[in-house]
């Protein structure tokens, strides 16, 4: 195949055989040879391009995002920076409380899941494997992988690197030990750090050594000349003998794999952005000056807060990430936006783009039950399979952060009554020995029949794709809000997220200011119909509120405007100008 059949046919290009052994084995392991082209939709543009490149940041699934990306970036890529789930266990909560509020308590404050981080079996590591194929495919030649996790899954996560990327690239496991309070264990000792893994493509990769500077202690061996210089006496070690050596010839101390001099971010650190297991940006500034230079992309797929994407951005480095919660997004687009106004020099901007539609859920923790609910399914409660039953089908919801694959199957495979299926196909040799129904937001080709054959029994199987079929389904509460246009200036009288105020056990009529429940305000002033592209961008401080008056500009043509809530949700509407 030529080079340009492969850039273009996404579809066609099977990913170079993995060279690397030996091979961590798990249940329900299976290749993963090539992916699909997914496309992207823009959505909106913040600041522009800057000498050909802008920014971009996706709403989706990161198989899904970087299947996408292969068709441009296949090898582009210097560094990729990814801070994945951990297999943790944990649910990982946002507190939301009203803006402008001193302090909290119920009726103005409740926490917000964001994302979980529980996996049954072995999922999690086919997860991990065939997204560090796609990362491994888009690394450029000279390009790095850091892979942060911790004691959950490290040791797994290692041999599945050394397997894809070759056991030759390693280069580090650095120790990140996060200074703060310490948690009390009593029968181990308590844990206090997280691991990066860092893997190369190959020998060629892009390395600047890193310094810090030099503790007090180190400074003390050293004695003044009489011209008031600091020197010591050193062993030569390559010649032999003896040589001085002066401090202020010494770049530094050399970083070495143990980092316990960046704290984790304090509750009251100006960088926190209030999103659950933020990394702190002088952890990513030194992974991004180790292993880019200016002007190279750095991506990170699992951005959360865009910790990765903020260091990038004020250091000179092009940027991509994405993440599949729309609270990261919007948490991400915030802090992006910030630094953009901040920054006097003409940087490039970014684009949002989505990949698939995961509209209809906010955040996927929720969507179980609201599946539930929406296809009018019986829950059946405490079954270690089946999530209920509809029209005589046992029902399963697939994970609905992903795309369902054949590795999701396993835990229907797993837990299947056998003994039953046995029983029926006795009775009944030529009828299935169940009918399921599989709710999923979107899946591989052939899941049905997968199954099937891995069942080894004849099964009747309905798959129900949310993001194909969604649209007779009804899930989210619609937010509303009044909004004139009165002697020059856009005014937005009144706002009513409807989620947000069924959390709050807030009635419509009983708002009392509508700016409380606000994060952000955007409005383009000429809206094209398609991408929205502010240049009002009023994203008030922790205590104050949004404005809700704006000038209208002279030349204002279409005006759409964006508000989001505090659960990331956002109502957008256009108003034409005259
Ligand atoms: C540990 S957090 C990342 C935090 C980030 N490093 C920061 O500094 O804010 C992990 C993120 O991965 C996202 N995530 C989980 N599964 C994903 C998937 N399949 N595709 C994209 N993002 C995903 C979660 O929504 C979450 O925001």
């Amino acid at each position: 195949m030529s080079t340009y059949e492969q850039e273009v046919n996404v579809e066609q290009h099977e990913f170079e055989p993995i060279k690397g052994y030996p091979m961590l084995n798990w249940k329900g392991k299976r290749p993963f040879r090539s992916t699909q082209y997914y496309p992207a939709q823009l959505k909106e543009t913040h600041g522009e391009v800057t000498d050909g490149w802008i920014n971009k940041i996706f709403w989706g699934d990161n198989l899904q995002v970087m299947s996408h990306l292969l068709k441009e970036y296949r090898g582009k890529i210097k560094l990729i920076y990814i801070d994945p789930p951990f297999d943790s266990k944990a649910e990982y909560k946002k507190k939301i409380k009203l803006k402008g509020k001193q302090i909290s308590n119920d009726l103005n404050a409740f926490e917000e899941v964001q994302y979980t981080d529980m996996w049954t079996n072995d999922e999690y590591l086919q997860f991990m494997y065939e997204r560090l194929i796609l990362i491994r495919e888009l690394l450029s030649e000279d390009g790095s992988l850091y892979l942060h996790c911790d004691w959950h899954k490290s040791h797994y996560l290692r041999c599945i690197c050394d397997e894809i990327f070759g056991a030759q690239n390693f280069r580090n496991e650095i120790v990140w030990s996060y200074f703060g309070f310490k948690r009390s264990t009593t029968r181990k000792f308590p844990q206090k750090h997280d691991i990066l893994l860092s893997y190369v493509k190959s020998e060629e990769y892009i390395w600047n050594v890193q310094y810090q500077p030099h503790s007090e202690e180190y400074i003390k061996r050293f004695k003044k000349d009489e011209n008031g210089r600091l020197y010591r006496d050193d062993v030569n070690p390559t010649g032999g003998g003896s040589r001085v050596i002066y401090l202020d010839e010494v770049p530094g101390d050399i970083i070495d794999s143990v980092w316990n001099d960046i704290p984790p971010v304090n509750p009251v650190a100006k960088e926190r952005q209030n999103y659950p297991t933020q990394k702190p940006e002088k952890l990513l500034e030194r992974i991004i000056n180790a292993s880019t230079n200016l002007g190279d992309i750095v991506f990170d797929c699992f951005m959360g807060s865009g910790t990765a994407q903020a260091v990038s951005l004020k250091n000179g480095r092009k940027f991509i990430g994405s993440d599949i919660n729309l609270g990261a997004v919007q948490t991400t687009t915030k802090r992006l936006t910030k630094i953009l106004a901040a920054n006097e020099k003409s940087v490039p901007g970014f684009e949002v783009y989505n990949v698939n539609n995961y509209d209809i859920f906010r955040n996927p923790v929720q969507a179980k039950e609201l599946l539930i609910e929406a296809l009018e399914v019986q829950p059946i409660h405490n079954n270690s399979i089946y999530d209920g039953e509809k029209d005589g089908r046992m029902v399963k919801i697939m994970p609905v952060n992903r795309i369902a694959s054949r590795a999701d199957l396993n835990e229907l495979i797993t837990n299947f009554d056998y003994k039953s299926f046995e029983k029926r196909q006795i009775e009944n040799p030529n009828q299935p020995v169940e009918r399921l129904l599989l709710v999923c937001m979107g899946h591989e080709p052939d899941l049905a029949a997968a199954l099937e054959q891995e069942v080894g029994y004849k099964l009747d199987i309905e798959v129900v794709d949310i993001l194909r079929d969604k649209s007779n389904l009804e899930f989210k509460r619609d937010s509303e809000a009044e909004v004139i246009v009165d002697s020059g200036n856009l005014i937005i009288k009144n706002f009513y997220p409807m989620s947000l105020l069924q959390k709050l056990s807030i009635m419509k009529e009983n708002v009392e200011d509508w700016k409380e429940l606000v994060e952000s305000v955007m409005i383009d002033w000429n809206y094209d119909g398609a991408v929205l592209e502010p240049t009002v961008v009023d994203i008030p401080e922790k205590n104050e509120l949004v404005s809700g008056i704006y000038k209208i500009p002279e030349d204002a043509g279409t005006i759409r405007v964006k508000i989001t809530d505090l659960l990331s949700e956002s109502f957008e509407v256009s108003i034409d100008n005259g």
